[in-house]
């Protein structure tokens, strides 16, 4: 199954993945994921990534197009895919488009992940993230069994950088602005679905599972 998961920051992408890819076992390629672990190992993509992710900016499309096109190449991509966070420009979606054509892996669904913009705040700014294994909690709405520490590693928790308010509110924006031109694309091309992303995290998956059953 070849999906992509949309969304504005904070709607749940990587929460609604970590489900996904445990029961269809698939793999979760998260853009964002890979510019922060390539920041964590100072590479030269990490350092290209940095400064527009701490102004809350998109990274240039060249360079994300990039990094999805090697990482889809990869043979464990070959029995399906979920794409998190990519695309999010029109642009992005053209070079997938080409791309998934080349590869003969046409695209399942779009899961468009719909929460009101005043609920993300409260969700960004209460996140927490392991920084061993990236499992994500939120301090009210999804906390850890333990305070402050990862249910799978006992890690402690973090904050991401980007999490602060005042890139939070420059990422919202930003986001906003791009995400109806690529709903409108995938509604034309006959992919989207639209979740509530407003309901309880277990709730939100079976709605996505749901129709993934239907595959
Ligand atoms: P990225 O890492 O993708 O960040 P984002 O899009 O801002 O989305 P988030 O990861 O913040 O939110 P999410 O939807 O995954 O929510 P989560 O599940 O964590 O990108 C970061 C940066 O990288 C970008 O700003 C950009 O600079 C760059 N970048 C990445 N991709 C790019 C691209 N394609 N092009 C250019 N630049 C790119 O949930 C959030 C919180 O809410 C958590 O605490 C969670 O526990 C809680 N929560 C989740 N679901 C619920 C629920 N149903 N009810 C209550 N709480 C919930
Ligand atoms: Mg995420």
């Amino acid at each position: 199954m070849n999906l992509i998961l949309m969304g504005l920051p904070g709607a749940g992408k990587g929460t609604q993945a970590e489900k996904i890819i445990e029961k269809y076992q698939i793999p979760h390629i998260s853009t964002g994921d890979m510019f922060r672990s390539a920041i964590k190992e100072g590479t030269e993509l990490g350092k290209q990534a940095k400064s527009f992710m701490d102004q809350g900016a998109l990274v240039p499309d060249e360079v994300t197009i990039g990094i999805v096109r090697e990482r889809l190449g990869k043979s464990d991509c070959q029995n399906g895919f979920l794409l998190d966070g990519f695309p999010r420009t029109i642009a992005q979606a053209e070079a997938l488009e080409e791309l998934l054509t080349e590869l003969n892996a046409p695209i399942d669904y779009v899961l468009h992940v719909d929460v009101p913009q005043d609920k993300l705040l409260d969700r960004l700014t209460g996140r927490r993230i392991c920084p061993e294994c990236g499992a994500t909690y939120h301090v009210i709405y999804n906390p850890p069994k333990v305070a402050d520490t990862c249910d799978n590693d006992g890690a402690r928790l973090i904050q991401r950088e980007d999490d602060r308010r005042e890139t939070v509110a420059k990422r919202i924006e930003v986001n906003v602005e791009q995400t109806q031109p690529l709903l409108d694309f995938y509604q034309t091309k006959g992919y989207l679905v639209t979740v509530n992303g407003d309901q309880d995290i277990s709730d939100v998956f079976e709605a996505i599972d749901q129709k993934l059953q239907t595959l």
